[in-house]
């Protein structure tokens, strides 16, 4: 079980804050217990009107904000899908499309644009991503703060 300090630092996406230092505070939420958030692999909650989506994969928790860097799509409702790979047979030639069974994808609903669960990026173009929300594990229980 997790102690309470924030999961991976070494491999957290950077956070975007919603809020700057001199803005208001954040607000510390529990929105899960940690064993609900594996069992669904992903909730979307409504935070005073704040959409975010949070997930787990790999042993680890992210959370990103409901909305799609293209055209403000709710990206968090899209499906999970394993990342598409171009699969390579002896002469370099093609074998034909497989699947990641360690990378996931969320889909958004509204174009299709993929996102890496873990880090929040767009798997050909690093600088298109997901806004980050601060998510940490408390007594077992799933906090953002918003
Ligand atoms: S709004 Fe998400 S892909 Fe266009």
């Amino acid at each position: 079980m997790n102690d309470g300090s924030p999961l991976a630092p070494e491999t957290m996406p950077d956070i975007v804050q919603p809020e700057t230092a001199t803005g208001p505070a954040l607000q510390d939420v529990a929105i899960a217990r940690l064993e609900d958030l594996q069992e669904k692999e992903r909730i979307v909650v409504d935070i005073d009107g704040k959409e975010v989506g949070v997930y787990f994969l790999n042993g680890e928790v992210r959370a990103w904000v409901n909305m799609c860097p293209h055209q403000g799509g709710p990206v968090c409702q899209g499906k999970i899908m394993p990342r598409t790979l171009q699969l390579v047979r002896e002469g370099m030639k093609s074998g034909g499309l497989g699947f990641s069974e360690t990378e996931r994808h969320i889909v958004c609903p509204w174009h299709g644009m993929e996102f890496d669960i873990l880090t929040g990026r767009h798997p050909s173009n690093q600088e298109v991503r997901l806004r980050g929300v601060p998510v940490r594990v408390v007594d077992g229980e799933v906090v953002v703060s918003v």
